[in-house]
């Protein structure tokens, strides 16, 4: 049977580090309030001119370098983002020309923070129900400080910029069951009030003013997202691993989303996993939204946390409400 692997894979975050302590001199927070609330201690912002394709595009020339083939190797692009340059064209497309691809389909998918594991699932599903295609590019990218109001303490605090992506391959060898095993996805557009951003080009609102900035900036009832995070993100990963005769015991590692270690720690506790098998590098990036699942799946594979054969559970959640995940057996 055909089975669809993650042949590569690179992330991206940009340089510039922005501390709890900076916060403080921006906002009334303090970092004890932070890390407390969300366990993050500092998160990466990009220049004013770097976009959220400069960052994909850097994840991607890894994943790319990493599978060992060239951008014409690559039959398909697909980025999630929340952050696109502009509005059109895609930043899929954007980042083909800056990879120096062309004459293969580029489209973006938004579905906030599950957007990767949206995108992974169309990304499989080409891969499966087109013999042609054989390797698709999977790009998460976000410049989240560009739709983040400065102001806001109750929301700057959380959010980070980065990028992550993978090759996905084709796989033919009998002797492996590698790949993504499966990849389940849902949506309740009724929860939609809970987080959302009126508009949003990464370009972001120069010039824009002062009086009309606020509807370019996330709103968010943090409370209410809390819960819903945890509740979908745990009935998700239980999902999919009853469906597929799985148990949390068969899971060498969860990456979860990066969104709040309180989540984290509450998602190991109703599911019973060990806090040891969840990733967490969220202390570091603060949550980057579609590109958190692949900058932590390239971050646990660089440190050593992801072994050949171990299974792989990855579950997220986000605006929408949107959630996803999936289960990969690493090759
Ligand atoms: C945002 C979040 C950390 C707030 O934590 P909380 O425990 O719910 O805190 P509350 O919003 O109830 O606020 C408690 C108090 O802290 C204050 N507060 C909010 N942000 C603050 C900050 N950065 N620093 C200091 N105080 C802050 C509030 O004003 C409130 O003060 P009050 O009691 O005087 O009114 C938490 O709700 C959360 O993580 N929600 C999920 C957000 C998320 O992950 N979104 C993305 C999903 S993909």
């Amino acid at each position: 049977m055909e089975r669809v692997i993650i042949r590569g894979i690179g992330s991206y975050i940009p340089e510039c580090v922005l501390s709890n302590a900076d916060l403080e001199g921006m906002v009334d927070t303090n970092s004890e309030w932070i890390v407390t609330r969300t366990g993050i201690e500092s998160r990466r912002v990009c220049l004013d001119t770097e976009m959220a394709s400069d960052l994909g595009y850097e994840a991607a020339r890894k994943a790319l370098e990493n599978a060992n083939i060239s951008v014409c190797d690559v039959d398909l692009i697909i980025v999630a983002t929340v952050t696109p340059d502009l509005r059109f064209p895609a930043t899929a497309c954007i980042i083909q020309e800056k990879l120096g691809g062309t004459d293969v389909p580029c489209f973006d998918v938004n579905a906030v923070c599950s957007g990767f594991i949206y995108a992974l699932d169309v990304a499989r599903n080409f891969l499966l129900n087109n013999s042609k295609m054989k390797n698709v590019l999977v790009i998460g990218t976000e410049k989240m400080s560009s739709i983040v109001d400065w102001e806001d303490r109750s929301t700057c605090v959380l959010f980070g910029d980065g990028a992550g992506a993978i090759v996905l391959s084709r796989d033919t060898d009998e002797n492996s069951d590698a790949g993504i095993l499966d990849v389940l996805i849902g949506a309740d557009g009724s929860l939609g009030r809970l987080l959302y951003c009126p508009i949003c080009d990464s370009g972001g609102p120069a010039g824009v003013k002062s009086t009309e900035k606020d509807a370019y900036f996330i709103k968010m009832e943090g409370r209410e997202v809390f819960k819903e995070a945890i509740k979908r993100m745990c009935s998700v990963a239980e999902d999919v691993l009853q469906r597929n005769d799985l148990t949390v015991d068969d899971i060498s590692l969860v990456i979860p989303h990066q969104a709040n270690m309180r989540i984290i720690s509450a998602i190991a506790d109703r599911m019973k996993i060990p806090e040891k098998k969840m990733f967490v590098n969220l202390q570091r990036t603060g949550n980057t939204s579609a590109a958190s699942i692949p900058i932590a799946l390239d971050e646990a594979l660089q440190s050593g946390n992801i072994q050949s054969e171990d299974l792989i559970l990855t579950v997220a959640f986000g605006g929408g409400m949107t959630w996803g995940a999936a289960l990969i057996r690493w090759k």
